[in-house]
């Protein structure tokens, strides 16, 4: 459809009221014509006798209005049967705009959708300028949609008004389907957040579209665990026939071996454009033997700020099986069940200023900044308020108001807030973080969801990984936020490090970043089935008595990274959901 802006050319007065669609291009005239070619038929029993000879004295007739492109017509314009020919009949003529007291309800609507602009005026109005038209040298009128003005043949203005969005519409040349495809990013937004919050409403294959997934093993024992995720990742894509397109980078020391680079603008290119990272481990003695300069810049940070992966999602589950591996006495972590809400973009991980300096009166000053604004504390108390409504309803925020009186203050008082404003159902309660460790490994139980800052939520998460009974047992998501085009950025890791001391021996604990998958295919693939498929396995290979060496008790068989890949493999085969 053309753009419609303004439009200057002769005007032709038919001012009778009621004119029809059936005067304006008659039934038989429907059938065995194509969109523009109704032109000819257009109000044909006025123009042409029965023996069909023009009739002069009709005004399309006259020499001075047979190339009018603005008709001005009497009251309910295009009234009868809805048929859009109609338009498409005025508009295969030459007309762009129609001026007329009223019109047919759905002929009105039609004109917008076939680039015709019907102009409302009132009836004296109308009347007065068809009076001008027929009196004037030349019948000319100038129609401007921008400023919604008609210019007359005597230079008068006359002012119209339009629906804004049709307006808009008409200006940027769009018809409904072009109006809609505009909105695509606001629909696949909202499309996005409703397969979210209400997945069960959805068959499996609306929610499923190809995601690209990218691995990145990264140092230690990174490679042993996520060749496991791999394994497990693609029988999901086998037997479960997800979408998955499955990529893998070096990231890490690893990198830096193969390309000189820790960070290749290939990698970047991969990780900015996966819809869900898999990411194993970082840390190796080894980057002490590169240049300082090439490792100034830790990449998995680098990641989290540049991905804006602020939400750390950190669930502990005690399993039942795993009761006697912990150091924590069976019943004081026995059913425990929460979720750390971790903020992971602020905070003195990302303050500035930071440095060390040597001081002139010997000596150094080091110094790191802790900072957070209110829209950072926001929406991570958002984040937590909207998960503990999916749960028990109960929010512990964590932080050390009582000596960091500004960040911690302003923590505090943000999440206090924004409770008050907008989740008065939850039950909020406000914890130091000294307290909270000691109450973590005394009664574990009382927490549901806990929201933390970034460093808190770091130590905190590791010191509730003996509730879980291992470290190597604790999966993590880091969410951005959603974007306009519906999609958010995410990392799913194990919460451990590269634990550089069994790096290599194939014993590590592969299930935190088996996890880690199944909290992908909840949260970035929408398949909360799957992931709970996945789990079920997990939790199946447990009760079944495998056990890496971490979590093994004395006398237990201890099995190895693959080992423990190859059980969870087999009871996925097994779990019916
Ligand atoms: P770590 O988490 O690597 O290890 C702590 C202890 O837990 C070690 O004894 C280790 O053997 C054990 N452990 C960890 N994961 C295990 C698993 N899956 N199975 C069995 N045992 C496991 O912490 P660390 O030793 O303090 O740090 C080592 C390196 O890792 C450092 O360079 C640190 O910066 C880095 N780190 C990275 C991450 C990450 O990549 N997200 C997290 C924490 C630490
Ligand atoms: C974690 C790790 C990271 C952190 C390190 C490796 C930067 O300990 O994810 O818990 O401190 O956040
Ligand atoms: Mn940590």
């Amino acid at each position: 459809m053309g753009k419609f802006t303004r439009v200057t050319g002769a005007a032709a007065p038919l001012m009778r009221i009621n004119i029809d669609t059936e005067v304006i291009i008659p039934i038989n005239r429907l059938v065995g014509h194509k969109r523009g070619e109704f032109g000819p038929f257009c109000l044909e029993p006025w123009r042409y006798a029965s023996d069909g000879s023009e009739i002069p004295e009709f005004v399309l007739n006259q020499p001075r209005y047979r190339d009018a492109k603005v008709l001005v017509a009497g009251d309910n314009f295009g009234c009868g049967s809805s048929r859009e020919h109609a338009v498409w009949s005025l508009a295969d003529f030459g007309f762009r705009c129609v001026i007329a007291p009223s019109f047919g309800d759905i002929f009105y609507w039609n004109c917008f959708q076939n680039g015709v602009l019907p102009i409302r005026l009132p009836e004296a109005q109308v009347k007065e300028l068809a009076a001008e038209i027929e009196t004037a040298a030349q019948p000319l009128l100038t129609v401007d949609l921008e400023t919604q003005a008609i210019t007359t043949p005597t230079g008068r203005t006359i002012t119209f008004t339009t629906d804004p969005e049709r307006r808009g519409a008409l200006l940027e040349g769009l018809d409904e389907i072009g109006m809609t495809l505009k909105l695509d990013a606001q629909i696949r937004a909202h499309q996005f957040r409703d397969r979210e919050s209400r997945a069960w409403i959805y068959r499996r294959e609306e929610t499923a579209r190809v995601a690209r997934l990218l691995i990145l093993a990264g140092d230690g024992i990174g490679p042993e665990i996520l060749a496991e995720v791999r394994r497990v990742v693609e029988w999901f894509i086998k037997k479960r026939q997800l979408p998955i397109d499955l990529r893998e980078e070096l990231f890490g020391i690893s990198a830096w071996k193969a390309h000189g680079d820790l960070m290749r603008q290939q990698t970047w290119d991969e990780i900015v454009g996966a819809d869900a990272i898999l990411f194993g481990a970082i840390g190796s003695p080894d980057y002490d033997k590169i240049p300082a300069d090439a490792r100034k810049v830790d990449q998995l940070l680098r990641m989290r700020k540049e991905l804006d992966l602020f939400c750390n999602l950190r669930p502990v589950r005690t399993l039942p099986a795993l009761g006697a591996s912990s150091t924590l006495r069976p019943e004081v972590i026995a059913g425990c069940d929460m979720m750390i809400v971790r903020e992971l973009c602020g905070g003195i991980y990302f303050g500035e200023p930071r440095g060390r300096e040597k001081l002139s009166s010997g000596g150094e000053r080091a110094f790191n900044t802790c900072m957070y604004t209110s829209g950072e504390v926001e929406r991570i108390a958002r984040a937590a308020f909207d998960l503990a409504r999916a749960r028990s309803g109960r929010v512990c925020s964590v932080d050390k108001s009582n000596v960091l009186t500004e960040t911690g203050g302003l923590w505090r008082d943000t999440v206090q807030a924004l409770h008050d404003r907008q989740y008065p159902d939850i039950e909020l309660s406000h914890m130091y973080v000294d307290n909270c460790a000691m109450q973590l490994v005394r009664a574990p139980k009382q927490f549901d969801v806990l929201v933390t800052e970034n460093l808190f939520g770091d130590i905190l998460s590791d010191c509730a990984a003996m509730v879980a009974g291992s470290l190597g047992m604790l999966p993590s998501a880091s969410l951005g936020p959603l974007r306009s085009d519906g999609g958010r950025h995410a990392l799913y890791e194990p919460i451990h490090g590269s634990a550089p001391d069994i790096a290599g021996k194939g014993i590590a604990n592969p299930l935190g970043a088996i996890m880690s998958f199944a909290l992908c295919l909840r949260f970035s693939l929408g398949l909360a089935q799957e992931a709970d498929r996945l789990e079920r396995a997990v939790d199946a290979a447990i009760s079944l008595g495998a056990r890496t060496a971490d979590i093994a008790q004395p006398g237990e068989k201890v099995i190895s990274t693959k080992a423990m890949g190859d059980v969870v493999l087999a009871e996925l085969e097994h779990i019916q959901c």
